[in-house]
């Protein structure tokens, strides 16, 4: 479910980031709901064809079938966009090759009709996932914008979730392991990596949090929720500004006080990701006793001393998890969420000392007597995206100083 930043109640859309010249959807009107189109503007036309995934532009009777009629029992999830419908599609009409046309299942978001904010979200949305393309990505296929109607189709995520299977766990559900939460976290890790050092330019996502790390039936991790997506600085720009948008719990400080975005706030979100897969605990619980609200805030005592690591472990978890890792995986998030951004590490760092932890994390757990090695002492990166501390090559043997 949404949970709002600085809005009293809902969260914010930054309208203001996007001219109306910028809007890549245009819809043709038409007569009859379900028969309007829409299309891409010129320029993201060409470059999603040109990678030959283009999100296609549905009929609202097409995603009514697929949804039958957005029924109730199709319902599998609620956020601040709107309702989230399992679907099915068809692959087409028969052919020789292919004598059965094929079904295929997909998750449909229908946009809450509450005007434009959530139109610019749809907006960015669709713009974004038709231009990035990353296996940790979650994968458009298509949209709907009919009338006053606006529908986003994604592949189908059969897991849900990162979030749905780190809280109020029902009793016939086993809890993640620490592995597969180590692995989500390196996967989600290499979505971030691309949208901060690969896509040009760099993409801040602004809204990391385990309720968009999908999982699919492998668990394995994709990123989703585009919407408040913005471009990075670019040249000798270190921050863009822009209005405080984000989910509270997550947003880096210096952005919720200043408005100044740089990908160092992503890092933070991403800390606090890693604090939730470590301990079990949702970033804001507001019926917790005070002091314990904000988990950040709860945690900050046990991060600064590596001696302390341990007990920040989650009790779900029964001891089933290598030390070591677990005490290398808390030392990497208190570095994600230094107060100060520039001590905050590059995700490039971050993906390689997380896939040294996934490495190790199908080790025996070490029941013994829990003692962490000694932290890393923070310091600011020298290059823009790597501060060179652990290279791809490097002998993870080595990998102690963290
Ligand atoms: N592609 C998908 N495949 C499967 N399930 C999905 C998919 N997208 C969303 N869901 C389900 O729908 C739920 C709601 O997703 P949604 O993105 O609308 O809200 P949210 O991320 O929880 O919160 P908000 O968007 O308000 O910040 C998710 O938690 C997930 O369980
Ligand atoms: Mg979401």
């Amino acid at each position: 479910m949404l949970r709002c930043f600085s809005c009293g109640g809902n969260r914010l859309k930054d309208v203001r980031d996007i001219e109306d010249d910028d809007m890549p959807i245009r819809s043709s009107d038409s007569s009859e709901n379900g028969s309007r189109k829409s299309s891409l503007s010129g320029k993201v036309k060409e470059s999603s064809s040109q990678k030959g995934n283009m999100a296609r532009s549905f009929t609202f009777r097409e995603l009514s079938t697929a949804t039958r009629n957005f029924k109730e029992t199709n319902l599998i999830g609620e956020g601040g966009f709107g309702r989230v419908f399992k679907g099915h599609l068809d692959s087409g009409q028969a052919s020789d090759a292919f004598p059965t046309s094929i079904s295929f299942i997909v998750a449909i978001k229908q946009l809450n009709r509450d005007g434009f904010q959530g139109n610019q979200e749809f907006i960015v949305e669709v713009l974004m996932l038709s231009l990035l393309h990353h296996p940790n990505l979650v994968n458009l296929i298509g949209y709907c914008s009919s009338g006053d109607q606006r529908l986003l189709v994604y592949e189908y995520m059969r897991m849900g979730s990162l979030e749905g299977h780190l809280f109020d766990i029902e009793p016939d559900k086993e809890p993640l392991d620490w592995s597969t939460g180590i692995k989500i976290a390196f996967g989600a890790a290499q979505g971030l990596e691309y949208l901060h050092c690969k896509a040009n330019p760099p993409v801040i996502y602004r809204d990391l949090k385990s309720a968009n790390i999908l999982l699919d039936e492998n668990f394995y991790p994709k990123l989703s929720d585009f919407g408040l997506a913005k471009l990075g600085p670019v040249g000798d720009n270190t921050h863009v500004s822009t209005r405080v948008v984000g989910t509270f719990g997550y947003c880096a400080p210096e952005y919720a006080m200043s408005g100044k975005l740089t990908l160092k706030s992503d890092i933070y979100s991403f800390g606090v990701v890693l604090l939730e897969l470590i301990t079990g605990r949702k970033a804001i619980v507001l019926s917790r006793k005070a002091g314990e609200q904000n988990l950040v805030v709860w945690s900050r005592p046990f991060l600064k001393d590596p001696k302390n690591f341990i007990r920040l472990a989650d009790p779900m978890l029964q001891g089933r998890f290598h030390v070591r890792t677990l005490c290398h995986a808390v030392a990497i998030t208190a570095m994600c969420l230094q107060e100060s951004a520039n001590f905050r590490p590059f995700i490039g760092d971050i993906v390689v000392a997380l896939e040294y932890l996934a490495s190790q994390s199908n080790k025996k757990s070490s029941r013994g007597v829990p003692r962490c090695p000694p932290s890393p002492s923070p310091s600011p990166s020298p290059s823009k995206h790597s501060s060179g501390s652990f290279s791809r090559d490097r002998d993870f043997g080595s990998f102690s100083s963290i």
